[in-house]
């Protein structure tokens, strides 16, 4: 079934949170944290549009499977200018959507198969976040439908799971890069998200690029889930696979994370060398461990060349693990010049840290100096 529904709502001040009971059905972790989801979900998303890329008046944008609008909250001063179009099977989710959400919205059911109720060539963009991730049978035929929505140069922006969610929950990552594709809980209860999917980098690149050319993946750029750059039209150079985050070797209770700012990127495609030079500077991050206090944090650059590190003091990790009474001292920084005396090039700097309990716990990121 395909219902419209458009009406004028009320302004963003004037909107009541959505009912608690539709905040599982995305996978929110609540009401209190509902809107801090949309905010960081947008932000992700900023830094993956192409450079150059911005929502201009009189656009057009579909969030096709927007749930109860965890970006749509985000999206009010957008709508002002850019046609915020949203849809979903859920129907219940769409018409408390359309009773509350201003005049730049539009909301619509679909059904389980397409089409979607859209004419032709409509959209200037394109999102499907966190929803092929739940749709088993049929990416195909969704992916052909969107491209059909789609203006011809339009932008997609289509969420997967890949590795980390797999390990995290499934298994172990040879199996996804081997399988390629891989559905888990096939039988799960809707009211908790449905199917889990999950595609290997290769595996997208080799069939959604059939259906819509991919530009880029940011792996696990959305955090957990990783993003797909699709357009429409014909495919243009080699699609670049970039890693924003650091990668995190998780051990319980020992908890790291490098606050990834040496560039202060403004887009991740600048930031990974693609366009411009950005200027550098240091790299910072925190480790805590519930055991015991860190006893010695290490940094080794290119050619296991040891990098000088400085502990830093860090209340915002203290407040953010208040159970750790020592998580004040987690910090470190490794200077700028440090950094720069790699040389130009991509390196692997390799952070480990030991507690006084002798666990160990290390962090890996990529630093490109040019
Ligand atoms: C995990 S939620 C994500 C919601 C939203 N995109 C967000 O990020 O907050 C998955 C959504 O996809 C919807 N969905 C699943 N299959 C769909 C389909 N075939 N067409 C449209 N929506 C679908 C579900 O109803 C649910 O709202």
């Amino acid at each position: 079934m395909n219902i419209h529904a458009e009406r004028p709502g009320l302004a963003s001040s004037g909107m009541p949170p959505p009912p608690v009971h539709l905040l599982p059905r995305i996978g929110s972790s609540g009401a209190g944290t509902f809107l801090e989801e949309g905010r960081l979900l947008k932000q992700a998303l900023a830094h993956c549009l192409p450079p150059g890329f911005a929502l201009e008046r009189g656009m057009r944008l579909l969030d096709f499977g927007c749930g109860v609008g965890r970006l749509e909250f985000q999206l009010v001063e957008e709508s002002r200018d850019v046609e915020i179009w949203g849809c979903d099977i859920d129907e219940e989710s769409i018409a408390w959507l359309a009773a509350h959400f201003g005049p730049g919205f539009r909301f619509f059911c679909n059904g389980s198969r397409p089409p979607l109720d859209a004419p032709p060539a409509h959209f200037e963009v394109v999102l499907a976040l966190s929803v092929l991730t739940h749709i088993p049978d049929g990416w195909c035929a969704w992916l052909e439908e969107l491209r059909r929505v789609l203006k011809p140069g339009g932008l997609g922006l289509l969420s997967f799971q890949s590795v980390i969610p797999f390990v995290k929950t499934v298994g172990p990552a040879t199996t996804l890069h081997r399988a390629g594709f891989v559905v888990d809980g096939a039988e799960n209860d809707w009211e908790a998200c449905g199917p889990q999917v999950y595609q290997s980098n290769d595996w997208i690149l080799e069939n959604w690029s059939s259906v819509l050319p991919v530009q880029a993946i940011f792996a696990e750029g959305l955090g957990f889930q990783s993003l797909a750059v699709v357009r429409k039209g014909p495919a243009t150079g080699k699609p670049a696979v970039l890693q924003p985050f650091v990668h995190v070797h998780p051990q319980n209770g020992f908890h790291g994370w490098v606050d990834y700012d040496p560039w202060k990127p403004r887009n991740w495609w600048l930031e990974s060398g693609w366009c411009e030079r950005l200027e550098p500077g240091p790299l910072h991050g925190w480790f805590v461990s519930d055991c015991a206090p860190l006893r010695s944090v290490h940094a080794l650059g290119a050619g296991g060349r040891e990098l000088p590190v400085t502990h830093t003091s860090r209340p915002d990790v203290a407040g953010a693990h208040p159970e750790v009474r020592w998580a004040v001292d987690a910090g470190f920084t490794i200077p700028r010049d440090a950094l720069l005396g790699l040389g130009s090039g991509k390196h692997v700097v390799t952070i480990t840290a030991a507690d006084w309990d002798g666990r160990v716990h290390w962090l890996r990121v990529q630093v490109t100096i040019r």
